[in-house]
C-alpha cells in the first residue's frame, strides 16, 4: 500500500517535472514565480558589480550551509565545478541523485549529455563552469521551492561575480526564471535569444533532461544546437 503511494507520488513528480521543463507555467504559477537576484543599488549597470566574497570562501560556505530545509535531505552540497575564470557558465536547476552522491554537478545522464554539448561547442568541461540554482538535492528531484531558491541564489550570484563569464547558459525554466525579467513565456518562446543580467548575456535553452525525455525529437535537439551556436558566435568560437 505504502509502496503504491510512493510510486504514485513519484509518477506525479515526473509529470510535474515534464510540465515544468516545457515551461508550462500554469502548473507552477505560485511555486516558481520568478525570483530575480536584485540589481545593485542605482539600477542595472552595464558591467557586473564586484563580488563581495572570494569564490573559495563561497564554496566552503555552501558545503557548510544549513540555511534551508534542503540541507536536511542531502548527502552533500554541490557547489559547482570548472574553470574559475570561465568565459562560459552553465546553470542548471539543482543536483539530482548522482550529483548528491558525488558532490559534483551534472554527472548523471543529463550531465553526460551536457558534456557532449560542451564538447560539440569545442570546449572541455574543465574550460567552463557548471553549477545549479540550488546547491542541495531537492527530495525526489522535485522542483526547488521559491524560498529555497531565494535563500540559495546569493551563492550563485557570488559565483558569477567572481567568475565573470562572458556568457551564461540557463538550462530549463527554473534557471531561466531567475535571470530573465518577466520570464512568463514557455521555454520554446524564451530560448534562442540573449537577455542581459548585470551586463552579462544570458542564453536560455532546454534542460538536457528534457532532451533525454524527448529522445528522438530532432526538432528540440536542433533548437538546443541553434542556441549553442549563437553562444559560440558570441564567444568567437565560430
Ligand atoms: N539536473 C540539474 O539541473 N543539475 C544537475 O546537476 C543534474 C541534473
Amino acid at each position: 500500500m505504502e509502496k503504491d503511494a510512493d510510486k504514485l507520488l513519484s509518477n506525479l513528480e515526473e509529470r510535474l517535472k515534464f510540465f515544468r521543463d516545457i515551461g508550462a507555467d500554469f502548473v507552477f504559477k505560485n511555486e516558481t514565480a520568478p525570483v530575480r537576484t536584485p540589481s545593485p543599488p542605482g539600477g542595472p549597470s552595464s558591467s557586473p558589480p564586484p563580488a563581495s566574497m572570494d569564490i573559495q570562501a563561497v564554496h566552503e560556505e555552501i558545503l557548510r550551509c544549513r540555511k534551508c530545509p534542503l540541507a536536511a535531505g542531502r548527502t552533500q552540497a554541490v557547489p559547482g565545478e570548472g574553470h574559475l575564470h570561465a568565459e562560459l557558465m552553465f546553470v542548471g536547476e539543482g543536483p539530482g541523485h548522482d550529483e548528491d552522491v558525488q558532490g559534483r554537478p551534472f554527472v548523471g545522464r543529463a550531465g553526460q549529455l551536457l558534456t557532449k554539448i560542451i564538447r560539440a561547442m569545442t570546449y572541455e568541461r574543465a574550460d567552463v563552469f557548471i553549477t545549479n540554482i540550488v546547491k542541495c538535492r531537492p527530495p525526489n528531484n522535485r522542483v526547488p521551492r521559491r524560498d529555497e531558491i531565494e535563500i540559495c541564489s546569493p551563492y550563485l550570484r557570488e559565483q558569477i561575480l567572481n567568475i565573470r563569464p562572458k556568457v551564461i547558459v540557463t538550462l530549463g525554466k527554473v534557471a531561466t526564471d531567475l535571470f530573465v525579467p518577466d520570464a512568463f513565456g514557455a521555454m520554446t518562446t524564451l530560448r534562442g535569444q540573449f537577455y542581459d543580467w548585470n551586463g552579462i548575456p544570458v542564453m536560455p535553452t532546454f534542460h538536457p533532461s528534457y532532451l533525454i525525455r524527448n529522445e528522438g525529437n530532432k526538432e528540440i535537439k536542433k533548437m538546443v544546437w541553434d542556441d549553442m551556436q549563437k553562444v559560440m558566435v558570441r564567444l568567437g568560437r565560430k
